[in-house]
């Protein structure tokens, strides 16, 4: 008995010490500790080792914040570095994880001179490619996040910028590589919505940025389990410590009006009646005005309005349906564009959170 009570401590123990370890930033994944200056011709990096910690390849820079490109100012949103990918440059780091673990990885990016550009991110065998032209925040840079599952107990993280513009000068800002385990949230009895309140979710850094959720694309891992981000544009991870979030820790700020739009798909009972419960509510970051959230049960829908003061609050939202499938899609998206009236520049939008649904004993 004292045997499996010690063993049984010993797994606790080796379990929380793998999920310790892997969250927060990969090793020097703010890229702080620089190349050599042997190692360095102007801002390129020339060896393949030169970045501590990392491996890299193609045409690499090594930025430092103050910087200027042509009369742009480079800044950095963490601390004083970060790189640039040129055309088909990748940056590369092997890091032990638990095979069949699902994980998230948060890294942040700006955008320079090119316009279309993307990222590879990529754990192979699998990889997303993430847009990063639209721009979400006032500085330039935007978080991002991907989600994979840990084939093997050792993988590579890759993040590749397959552009090719003319000038390779132009290829994104990358900073601040952060991973973290998703630990699935159990399902409960009384809310048939997994994850209802968003709290496992990406890494998130000490920032008020947030950290975007793109568009999932068909069969990959959500960063947010169980929630998928349909359509084309991304939703907004926040957190309690730097915004209003209505409830628990976390919420989604739906940042892309109708061009954004988070979904779950869950089992219900043709004819039985269910009742979702949702918050509607603002994350106290200036984006003030009228804004509504549209809610859909498969067919059925509701339109909830919510004037904000861009000061934080929120209100219930209800949507009665009866399910006609064995499987009903309950989805949410935001009517109206807003604008932050503090920077003109930072698309925001109303808060979503709490979604909770059940089903009526008897129908009525
Ligand atoms: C450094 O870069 C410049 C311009 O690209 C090139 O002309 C020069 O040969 C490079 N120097 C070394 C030591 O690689
Ligand atoms: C993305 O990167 C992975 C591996 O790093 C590669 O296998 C894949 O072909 C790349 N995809 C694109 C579209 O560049
Ligand atoms: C987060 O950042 C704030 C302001 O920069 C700082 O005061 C605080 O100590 C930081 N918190 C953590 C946990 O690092």
């Amino acid at each position: 008995m004292r045997g499996i009570v010690l063993l049984s401590v010993l797994l606790l123990a080796t379990f929380q010490l793998t999920l310790s370890i892997t969250d927060g930033l990969l090793d020097n994944g703010n890229f702080e500790l620089s190349p050599k200056a042997t190692e360095m011709n102007g801002t390129v990096v020339k060896g393949r080792y030169a970045i501590p910690k990392w491996e890299i390849s193609g045409f690499v820079e090594y930025i430092k914040s103050g910087q200027k490109q042509g009369d742009m100012l480079l800044v950095v949103p963490e601390g004083a570095c970060a790189v640039r990918l040129g055309n088909e440059a990748s940056i590369k780091q092997r890091v032990k994880v638990s095979k069949g673990q699902y994980y998230s990885i948060t890294f942040c990016a700006a955008r320079t001179c090119a316009q279309e550009e993307r990222l590879n991110v990529s754990v192979p065998p699998d990889f997303g490619i993430l847009p990063i032209q639209t721009l979400y925040g006032s500085n330039g840079w935007d978080c991002y996040s991907w989600a994979f599952l840990a084939p093997l107990n050792e993988v590579d993280i890759i993040v590749h910028n397959p552009g090719v513009e003319e000038d390779p000068a132009c290829g994104p800002l990358i900073d601040s590589i952060a991973l973290k385990a998703l630990v699935s949230p159990k399902p409960t009895s009384a809310n048939l919505i997994r994850n209802p309140s968003f709290e496992t979710g990406p890494f998130m850094f000490n920032t008020t940025t947030g950290v975007l959720v793109p568009p999932n694309i068909e069969d990959d891992h959500s960063p947010l389990p169980y929630w998928m981000v349909e359509s084309l544009k991304a939703v907004k991870y926040i957190d309690s410590d730097h915004f209003s979030v209505p409830h628990g820790k976390r919420a989604v700020e739906l940042v892309a009006g109708k061009e954004s739009a988070i979904a779950q798909v869950v089992r219900t009972i043709p004819k039985k009646t269910y009742v979702l419960t949702f918050l509607v509510g603002d994350a106290n970051n200036a984006c003030e005005g009228s804004m509504v959230i549209e809610a859909f049960a498969g067919r059925d829908t509701v339109k909830v309005p919510y004037q904000s003061k861009g000061k934080g609050g929120s209100k219930p939202g209800l949507l009665k349906f009866v399910a006609t499938q064995s499987r009903t899609r309950i989805m949410f998206l935001s009517t109206y564009y807003s604008m932050r009236t503090d920077d003109f520049s930072s698309l925001c939008g109303p808060v979503l959170d709490n979604v909770r649904l059940v089903s009526l004993r008897k129908p009525t």
